[in-house]
Formats: structure tokens, C-alpha cells, sequence
């Protein structure tokens, strides 16, 4: 998409990324988009927020064939082959984090929020744009590319479960799926440092740090918002947290829990440590 035809207003650009099945083309509009929205702030103007009408789930491409996670072939890390199969499942989690971000911003558009709101999430999608070319292009230097092997199916399956209840989106999104994230990417990288020899590992060490320092600002938003409406309702964080995750989020909070970024993005072990695994 060229870039005199980005849409004028914020939920449009969003429905149009949605709505846009190739990945790359996805991402590039993504960007685009984000950069239209920072310009515009930048010299003190504003694109409106405007009012469309999200899918209910985002338009993808024909591959990766979609999977039962169940039915999703383990392959072992230590291989060449177990290598690109990691990337491409975290490729495939910042396509649809793509798509999250852009969700929220026009199915809640109704709700009144401060500007900054919008500049977190535009900014957010914006680096899961990122993320995901960066885990594409180590993927084609691996020799392969994303759509090669099949993905998990189900991951709207948060988007669906929160489609109308603003709260829970942000405490089940960001504030739980997103903070897994920052457990398990330091393990991920070990394993790309291994094969010291080989130029796309390290490649793919790069991508996970920069994913891995910018994933934690993407809990923080979480937590910041939530706790921003917690106090608008005048209602508990840690009591209303704990009621939505149970509500929306199927399953366990598995340990173990990467305290330190956790408390940079703003969420305290109390709010977790009760819907863990016993
Ligand atoms: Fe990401
Ligand atoms: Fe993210």
C-alpha cells in the first residue's frame, strides 16, 4: 500500500491492517500507519480517532497452515530445524500481537481515553511490526520463511473472549500473555547463542534482544492502563485483575515468573503469583 492511500483516521488505519491478509504487506501498512500517527503528533496536530467496525478476526495469509497446538510438531531445539521452528512460532505470535494492538485501539474507541493511550498502543504495533521482519528475514536467512510450517491456531482466542470488555482485554493481553513473553525470551536467546559459528543464529540472538527490551513496555502500557481504569472505577487492581484473568484466561499462569522485568513493567508478584500453577 502506497502512501497516499493510509486512511484519515486512527480506527480506520487499524481496520485496514486488520483487514490486511499478506504479512509483510500487513506490517508494512502497520508502520506506515504508526508513522502517519507520530508525525501528526509531532508537529502538535492530531489524526482523529474516528469510529470503524474490527473484523472479528484479522485477515491472515493462506500459509501457515493453522494447527491445533496439540498437532503442532515438536522439533528439538539444539537442531538447525528446531531453530527455525522457535522463530517461526514467535513470528507467528508477533503477527497476531500485530493484529492485537490494532484491535484495541478501534473495538474500544467508544471509550473515552487520554490521547497517550492511543500513543502506546500505535507505538506498540509498531514494534510487533518490527519484530516480525526481523524474525522473517532470520528465518530466510535459515533458508526458510514464515508460512514454511504449520502454527498454533487459537491465538484470537483472547481477542474473541474480550471483545467487549475493555478491562479484561488489558489484563489477559498484555498483562498475561505479553509478561509470558518476558519469561521465557532469556532462555530463548541461550539457545541461538549456542551455535556460535553460525551468522543467522546470532542474527536471531539480535532479534530476541531487541524484542526482549521492547516487550516490556508493552506490559508496562498494560499495566498502566489498567491501573489507570481501575482507579476511574474506583475499583481494587489486584482484586479486579485477579477476577478477569480468571474469567477470560483458560489455564494456569505457569512459573517460572521473570520477577525483575515483571516489576519494571509494573506488575507486582501478588498480582501473579495466585493464579499460578501450584
Ligand atoms: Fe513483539
Ligand atoms: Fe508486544
Amino acid at each position: 500500500m502506497t502512501a497516499h492511500n493510509i486512511p484519515e483516521t486512527l480506527s480506520e488505519m487499524a481496520v485496514a491492517v486488520l483487514t490486511t491478509p499478506n504479512a509483510k504487506e500487513k506490517c508494512a501498512l502497520s508502520r506506515a500507519c504508526a508513522a502517519q500517527w507520530f508525525a501528526a503528533r509531532a508537529a502538535g496536530a492530531a489524526v482523529p480517532l474516528g469510529r470503524a467496525i474490527p473484523p472479528d478476526h484479522p485477515a491472515r495469509p493462506a500459509d501457515p497452515v493453522l494447527l491445533d497446538p496439540r498437532d503442532v510438531p515438536k522439533r528439538k531445539p539444539g537442531t538447525p530445524e528446531g531453530r527455525i521452528a522457535i522463530l517461526h512460532a514467535v513470528a507467528h505470535i508477533e503477527l497476531n500481537a500485530v493484529d492485537l494492538h490494532w484491535d484495541i485501539i478501534a473495538r474500544f474507541s467508544d471509550m473515552p481515553m487520554p490521547m497517550g493511550f492511543y500513543d502506546d498502543w500505535v507505538k506498540s504495533a509498531d514494534e510487533e511490526s518490527k519484530h516480525f521482519n526481523l524474525l522473517s528475514e532470520c528465518l530466510e536467512m535459515m533458508g526458510s520463511h514464515y508460512g514454511a510450517l504449520p502454527a498454533h491456531a487459537g491465538m484470537w482466542r483472547a481477542a474473541q473472549d474480550t471483545a467487549t470488555d475493555f478491562m479484561g482485554r488489558l489484563a489477559v493481553v498484555p498483562m498475561v500473555l505479553e509478561a509470558r513473553g518476558l519469561d521465557v525470551t532469556p532462555s530463548m536467546i541461550e539457545i541461538f547463542k549456542r551455535p556460535k559459528e553460525d551468522g543467522a543464529a546470532q542474527a536471531a540472538v539480535a532479534a530476541l534482544n531487541v524484542i526482549y527490551a521492547e516487550e516490556v513496555h508493552h506490559v508496562a502500557y498494560g499495566s498502566k492502563w489498567f491501573h489507570f481504569l481501575c482507579g476511574r472505577e474506583n475499583m481494587d487492581p489486584k482484586d479486579a485483575f485477579h477476577t478477569l484473568v480468571r474469567r477470560y484466561f483458560h489455564g494456569a499462569l505457569k512459573p517460572p515468573f521473570n520477577e525483575e522485568k515483571r516489576a519494571e513493567a509494573g506488575i507486582p508478584p501478588d498480582f501473579y503469583w495466585p493464579l499460578s500453577e501450584k
